[in-house]
């Protein structure tokens, strides 16, 4: 299976009512287990790269080459888009030249103005290729230099002007954060979601910050219209739990387990469990 646009699979999830989740990718082990847990659910999936991940994996080329050799060796038949999280103009450009199957275009910290003649570009090019393309509309929170700030909430009027441009789909701050929540989190706001979905034409919506949102409160976003949800923090958190149990309980001492193949499998296996159950979650398990 070659890489597919993300706009046909989350418009049927739209139509149906679930979500596809994207999984945030950072090196071979992160690709394998999400491509696999995903093959065994028969669910459509998202490889998510940020710049930051495409730089440490040595470019969005190597990307590219790394994720279409396992769709081949690892029989890979479920639809899988390879997108570009939280883009700068100037990374869609080189991630569509790359050869990635879908690219979010992040201009929610420019003047509106500027974030629609920015994003109205990128979708010129990228539609020219199959391309799709996420934009986004009022900054999603998270932690920044230790300090955890509040999802920006969206102003449906700009949400429905971004809409309009041909984008795929549209990630709109609805409280939302990046990381873990806060203890004084408020949640989603549900109201304001409600408001997007109805504003925006049935265009699928975006949920970023998918780690530690209560199940309940995802499976309501998803009844007003969101199609996509963002996982990554949850990954990591798992993985390196997973990995500090091995080693603390001294099993890379014994024979050879200090082999990184080995080293790195109660991880791996920890991120197949997660994306497995997110899948579940998100109701896109045997939607392929
Ligand atoms: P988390 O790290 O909070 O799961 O968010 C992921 C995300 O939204 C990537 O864009």
């Amino acid at each position: 299976m070659k890489l597919v646009s993300a706009k046909p699979m989350l418009e049927k999830a739209r139509k149906e009512g679930y979500a596809v989740g994207q999984f945030n990718i950072n090196n071979l082990e992160w690709t394998k287990a999400i491509l696999t847990a995903a093959q065994e659910q028969q669910s459509p999936v998202i490889l998510g790269v940020s710049e930051g991940a495409g730089k440490y994996m040595t470019g969005f080329k190597t990307v590219v080459n790394m994720v279409e050799g396992m769709l081949d060796t690892l029989n890979i038949t479920v639809p899988v888009a390879l997108h570009l999280d939280h883009g700068s103009f100037e990374g869609a450009k080189q991630c569509i030249e790359a050869g990635f199957s879908s690219v979010m275009f992040d201009g929610s910290h420019y003047p509106i103005e500027e974030n629609i003649a920015k994003t109205k570009e990128i979708v010129a090019i990228a539609n020219e290729k199959g391309i799709s393309v996420e934009a986004e509309v009022g900054s999603i929170g998270g932690e920044e230099d230790g300090v955890t700030g509040t999802g920006e909430v969206a102003d449906p009027e700009e949400c429905r002007m971004i809409a309009s441009l041909g984008v795929s789909m549209l990630a709109a701050g609805i409280g939302n954060i990046h990381g873990q929540y806060p203890e004084n989190w408020q949640g989603l706001n549900m109201e304001v979601l409600k408001e997007i979905g109805e504003t925006t034409n049935n265009i699928p919506l975006v949920l970023h910050g998918g780690t530690g949102i209560p199940n309940a409160m995802v499976t309501e976003a998803i009844s007003y219209g969101v199609s996509k949800i963002n996982v990554n923090t949850e990954c990591q958190l798992v993985f390196a739990a997973a990995t500090r149990a091995y080693i603390e309980s001294g099993q890379d001492k014994v024979g050879k387990g200090f082999d990184p193949r080995k080293l790195l499998k109660p991880g791996y296996d920890a991120i197949i469990k997660v994306v497995k159950e997110k899948m579940d979650l998100f109701g896109s398990t045997e939607k392929a």
